[in-house]
């Protein structure tokens, strides 16, 4: 039986969303990607930089397969507001808290859209001097393809759908769900 049968619709806000990514396909992909990682960054000692609110449950997950010595930290961004479309305006919400001159840093990201949160995101933490700058993200939107923002670890590849669940909100909500549901 594939993923889609296998579980219900949810319904948030009147809106109706199907089920799309299970719970145990996410954590083998996550297990996946902390492999690749602890491989790369082997003898390092990264900083992992989350994007709030989406990422919490992802670095949650991804960090618990780390196996590198590693500190975390996180930075709040707003563009989406309430709505399903992007308002394409970023603003800084919480900045980062620690010193990243010099260190190795994987950025994690719940989803990479346009590309513009990434990108500002890079930006920003280019500005403290780095030794490295990668990007991880669970899910990756075609549409992030046409931007310039190179994306070193993906989890899924998915089409121009609207998902919550796993951390991703609709109006803040969904972020409970342990799988991930797609817009009908
Ligand atoms: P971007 O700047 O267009 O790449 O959008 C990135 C941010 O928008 C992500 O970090 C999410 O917070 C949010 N986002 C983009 N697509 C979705 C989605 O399908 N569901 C929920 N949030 C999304
Ligand atoms: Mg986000």
């Amino acid at each position: 039986m594939s993923d889609h049968h296998m579980k219900k619709s949810v319904s948030i806000n009147n809106d109706i969303f199907e089920f799309y990514l299970s719970e145990k396909k996410i954590q083998t992909k996550i297990r996946q990607m902390a492999r690749q990682i602890n491989k790369e960054y082997r003898g390092k000692a990264p900083v992992f930089i989350g994007v709030l609110n989406g990422s919490f449950v992802f670095m949650a997950d991804l960090l618990r397969y780390i196996t590198v010595d590693c500190e975390v930290d996180f930075l709040k961004l707003s563009s989406y507001g309430h709505t399903k479309i992007s308002s394409g305006k970023i603003r800084l919400l919480e900045d980062l808290n620690c010193d990243l001159k010099g260190r190795d840093i994987i950025v994690v990201e719940d989803i990479v859209d346009s590309g513009l949160s990434a990108d500002f995101i890079i930006r920003l933490v280019r500005a403290h001097k780095p030794r490295s700058v990668k990007v991880a993200s669970l899910l990756l939107k075609e549409a992030a393809l046409k931007s310039n923002v190179k994306i070193d670890y993906i989890g899924f590849r998915i089409p121009h759908i609207f998902v919550i669940g796993y951390g991703l909100d609709y109006a803040q909500k969904a972020r409970n769900l342990r799988d991930i549901y797609q817009l009908k």
